[in-house]
């Protein structure tokens, strides 16, 4: 199967990022179908996109008549069922290993053809462990989007002990269909970006926690001094995902060294339920 806009194809998983997902697939020309077991989730998706696109509207940047033609790409559904005809199914449901291998069972059972690529956009867990789960090892592989999809112009492709070099080619085909530049990783924790990322977010923190500056100067520093679009806290703040950074982060620790525990103040804001959106708000 060669990789074209017109490939049957599947998001898994309708949170925040699997809606940006979708609409980027849509904005650059895919007919995509987004599926979550949870109506609940296909409303609130569906909401977003139609904000993200209502704005660019207001910004000129697409006309109303765009935005009802990417509208009209855009299938979103709770049956998981409708998978089953896919070429292309990228999972993007929760960071927890055992339902993502729970997921790429199913999804390894329902798919029928033998060529399908069968993606995930996990942002830092074993690809290997999670394509253990079907009996197509080959055929499965990382596709990492970065928020805000639609804009941002990276995708890392991140091969499995054994995901075969076609998968990896095709992968990277789709990925300049979208307009978005591949870099290839290898299997590790945090593969590349969040890797670098989060060393950068554990680093900023801990300036924060010895007093060496504050988490406003941190900000600015980053944003002046290293040329970054937003600070380490900024970033937070607008991934609203504290609790996910300190999951990965924990996992990353664990596989590859404290350095990238988080600090302690942070891991209680979690605690707290303070986290996401407004740590400049508690610490500012
Ligand atoms: N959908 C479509 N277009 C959007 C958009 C959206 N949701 N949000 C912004 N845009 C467009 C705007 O229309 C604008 O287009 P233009 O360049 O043609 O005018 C452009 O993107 C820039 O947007 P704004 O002018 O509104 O705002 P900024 O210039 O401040 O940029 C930003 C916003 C792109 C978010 C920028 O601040 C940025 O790059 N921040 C860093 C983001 C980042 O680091 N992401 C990676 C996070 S890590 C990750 O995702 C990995 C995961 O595993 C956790």
């Amino acid at each position: 199967m060669d990789i074209s806009k017109d490939i049957e194809l599947r998001i898994v998983g309708i949170g925040s990022v699997g809606a940006s997902i979708v609409q980027a697939f849509a904005q650059s020309g895919f007919t995509v179908y987004g599926i979550d077991i949870d109506h609940q989730n296909i409303v609130n998706g569906l909401k977003r996109i139609e904000r993200d696109l209502d704005n660019l509207v207001l910004k000129e940047k697409m006309d109303g008549k765009e935005k009802e033609g990417i509208l009209s790409r855009i299938k979103l559904g709770t049956e998981l069922d409708s998978i089953r005809n896919a070429d292309v199914i990228i999972e993007a449901i929760y960071e927890n290993m055992d339902a993502k291998k729970d997921m790429f069972n199913t999804i390894d059972t329902l798919v029928t053809s033998r060529e399908a690529l069968l993606l995930t956009n996990t942002s830092s867990l074993s690809v290997s462990e999670i394509a253990s789960a079907t009996n197509r090892p080959e055929q499965v592989s990382g596709m990492h989007f970065f928020n805000p999809v639609p804009v941002m112009k990276l995708v890392e492709v991140v091969r499995g002990a054994l995901t075969s070099d076609s998968t990896i080619d095709r992968i990277k085909d789709l990925a300049l269909l979208m307009g978005k530049t591949p870099i290839l990783s290898a299997d590790r924790p945090g593969f590349i970006v969040n890797r670098m990322l989060n060393a950068l977010f554990v680093e900023a923190a801990r300036i924060v926690e010895e007093g060496v500056g504050t988490v406003e100067d941190v900000d600015i520093g980053a944003k002046l001094g290293c040329g970054h679009p937003m600070g380490p806290f900024e970033l937070f703040d607008y991934l609203d995902a504290l609790p996910l950074l300190e999951h990965i982060t924990d996992y990353m620790a664990e596989e590859l060294g404290e350095r990238f525990r988080l600090p302690a103040w942070v891991k209680k804001l979690v605690e707290e339920g303070k986290a996401g959106k407004g740590i400049k708000k508690f610490y500012g």
